[in-house]
């Protein structure tokens, strides 16, 4: 949450007014992890003075108020290198007002100024201690302290660099951080750094880059440790803010190494990769405690300490990404677009891995540890909201297949419970984002027990990706829309092609197995079908959009569904919605059931058929009227509704994959009908990376 973004251009000319486009533009695209407010820091007029533009809101609005003071701003002057760094913000400490919106200032000089994305957890100790020093805050976030804490340690220290600035002030923090700091004592330079809070940077050169690796420059303590040592390295010199705090030993490395032949050169620190790839294709993905600094137009990356498994360089990677791909096209909406993908993005997440010539399944990201995985005591499947429901979604078949037991976890609750996790545990973290906090601590703690951990995500390079043992890409590509939609589609065949692997060699399963590759291999035909229901559904929107609430029920294969519906309905629409599951319908929520209740209820010819329909004969003697999703052809059924949506039939573990496309595309039309943002829905942001 929170969208970071900075820009660099060295020795490449651009007007203030295209520096500005700029920044608003990587806003735009990194919209989605925040919606409350938005800011940018350049160069004022002459470059006498740091230009703060912020305003409560989305970044249109920053954008309209940044051409209402264009006339103050000397749009047309061109500036030879620059720094400009941009933010938008999606609230945790203080509401979201324009004082309290990024970036943040050191003072009313602008001697510094910052963004931030993640959470200042010791920001109280740190804001007492520099109130005692006669700081003042303006502010109720979190973040400022960064901000005075660089100018205090500038007036300590006025010879140090604005790296090792940088340096001084993140061994204070606690927490989570991406950051990019700007300053008018460094103009020109920028320095940026993060611990746990994603942060790219991309480079743009005239030429082709010299190498493809930025090496990493260690500091003084140069000794190299063991990675648990270092792990604790933050920790060792974290002060107490009511004492003061120690300055560590200066760096040696000094010397800036130069990566590009080409003097020319533009730099793009972003929070992810949609903001940099309409620019360039070539990105560093930083590490936690990577301090990343350019001076001169030359980029160099500095770590404090080394341990024995760091690397010397980071690699200059070259994303697949396309522009196209991060774009709306024809369609209203991103989730709208999202929705329509999943006829190819389900393909995509095949691809490569099912053979359906010879009905093989091949993993190639987890694939030297399958025999390991065989010899588990028991399977973990951890995430958060709709990465969860997938979980749920195929943990049925997980337990038919691998005959292993299966755990569902929320991330955040299980971390509450600190669930036992032993040696020979396989947790599984899926993730869109691969960036989710409590997914994240959750996937740290069973690895500090030993598990073997096993990454689901969407987002390469992601911190999740990076801190598993080994995974699987769902290659939905980029989703936008902040409400989850192909992604989900993409992990639950993910884990479905998991169980396939893990079955191989089991003679007794082969027909099984037969069926759902076969199920897999029509699922794209059978999503385009689903997705010709969008006019009826449309229509049933237009019924529902005034009601107060939406139950959703079924069992089986399809309680995922209920719970991701009405996930949905919730986020989009701001209507109270439930997934209940139906054999608990007598144990309470019967009790809701009259004919004012709206009720949607799916009832597929299953193995739990007759259980489902007993729950529908319940419901409609109590004069409840439920609207159905049903099998193709299924009159008998449909003829107990009025209102029925009927999907293609596939083998049972997989229509629920089927089921909720009616769903997202319900709650996406009673969003509209109800005037809701569909893409920005309140409060909400796509990438959680706060606890
Ligand atoms: C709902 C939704 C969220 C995410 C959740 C986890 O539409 O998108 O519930 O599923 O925040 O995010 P990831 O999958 O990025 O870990």
């Amino acid at each position: 949450m929170c969208g970071i973004f900075g820009y660099i251009n060295y020795l490449t000319p651009k007007s203030r007014k295209e520096i500005l486009e700029l920044l608003v533009n990587g806003l735009k695209r990194l919209e989605y992890r925040g919606y409350d407010s938005a800011g940018v820091a350049i160069d004022g007029p002459d470059n006498k003075d740091v230009a703060l533009i912020k305003n409560t809101g989305k970044v249109q609005m920053l954008q309209t108020k940044i051409e209402n003071q264009s006339a103050d701003l000397q749009m047309e002057e061109k500036i030879e290198t620059h720094c400009g760094i941009a933010h938008t913000r999606w609230a945790t400490h203080g509401v979201p007002n324009e004082v309290n919106s990024h970036p943040h200032r050191s003072d009313d000089n602008h001697s510094f100024v910052i963004v931030h994305n993640g959470i200042v957890t010791n920001y109280r100790e740190v804001k007492v201690f520099l109130q005692k020093k006669g700081y003042y805050f303006e502010s109720d976030t979190d973040t400022e302290v960064i901000a005075k804490l660089i100018l205090m340690f500038y007036k300590e220290h006025p010879t140090y660099s604005f790296r090792e600035l940088v340096e001084q002030v993140v061994q204070q923090l606690e927490g989570a951080f991406a950051l990019c700091f700007k300053s008018k004592h460094f103009p020109g330079e920028c320095v940026a750094t993060r611990r746990g809070s994603p942060l790219l940077v991309g480079i743009k050169t005239k030429t082709r880059l010299a190498t493809d690796y930025v090496p990493i420059l260690y500091g003084k303590d140069d000794t190299p440790r063991k990675s648990a040592e270092s792990d604790n390295a933050h920790s060792e010199h974290r002060p107490h803010c009511h004492e003061k705090i120690p300055v560590l030993p200066r760096s040696e490395s000094t010397s800036e190494f130069q990566p590009l032949e080409d003097k020319e050169v533009e730099y793009f620190f972003a929070s992810d990769a949609s903001a940099v790839i309409e620019h360039t294709n070539r990105v560093i993905y930083f590490e936690d405690d990577d301090v990343a600094a350019v001076k001169d137009g030359a980029l160099s990356i500095h770590r404090l300490r080394r341990s024995l498994d760091d690397p010397h360089s980071r690699e200059i990677t070259t994303l697949k990404m396309e522009l196209q791909q991060i774009m709306k096209g024809n369609y209203s909406h991103f989730m709208q677009k999202e929705i329509f993908e999943q006829p190819d993005s389900v393909v995509n997440t095949m691809r490569g891995r099912v053979n359906f010539d010879n009905m093989t399944i091949n993993l190639g990201g987890i694939k030297d540890y399958i025999p390991e995985i065989k010899r588990c005591r028991r399977l973990m499947l951890i995430g958060c909201g709709t990465s969860y429901h997938s979980a749920i979604a195929t943990r049925q078949l997980l337990e038919e297949l691998t005959e292993l037991p299966v755990m569902v976890e929320l991330a955040s609750d299980f971390l509450d419970r600190t669930t036992p996790v032993f040696r020979d545990d396989v947790c599984f973290f899926i993730s869109q984002s691969g960036e989710t906090a409590d997914t994240l601590m959750a996937l740290r703690y069973c690895k500090e027990r030993g598990a073997l951990i096993v990454g689901i995500t969407n987002t390469v390079g992601s911190s999740i990706c990076r801190e598993s043992h080994c995974g699987v890409h769902i290659n939905a590509g980029p989703e936008i829309g902040v409400a989850s939609t192909k992604a989900y589609t993409s992990q639950f065949i993910s884990l479905v092609m998991f169980a396939l692997v893990m079955s191989e060699d089991r003679i007794s399963l082969r027909q099984r197995r037969t069926e759902i590759i076969e199920g897999l291999k029509n699922l794209q035909e059978q999503i385009k079908a689903v997705l010709m229901l969008d006019g009826k559904v449309q229509e049933l929107a237009k019924d529902l959009y005034q009601q107060k609430s939406l139950l959703i029920m079924g069992r089986g294969f399809n309680f995922a569904t209920c719970l991701e519906g009405a996930l949905k309905v919730k986020e989009l629409t701001y209507m109270h919605s439930e997934g209940i599951m139906a054999g608990e319908l007598k144990h309470g929520p019967l009790a809701l059931i009259d004919d004012q209740m709206p009720v949607l209820m799916i009832v597929m010819r299953d193995p739990v058929y007759i259980k489902c329909m007993n729950a529908l004969q319940q419901v409609t003697s109590r004069e409840g009227r439920p609207i159905l999703i049903c099998e193709e052809g299924d009159e008998e059924t449909s003829s107990m509704a009025s209102k029925v949506l009927q999907v293609p039939r596939t083998v049972d573990c997989l229509q629920g994959i089927l089921t909720v496309i009616p769903m997202q595309l319900l709650s996406y039309h009673i969003a509209m009908q109800r005037g809701c943002n569909v893409d920005c829905p309140r409060n909400l942001a796509k990438s959680v990376t706060v606890e």
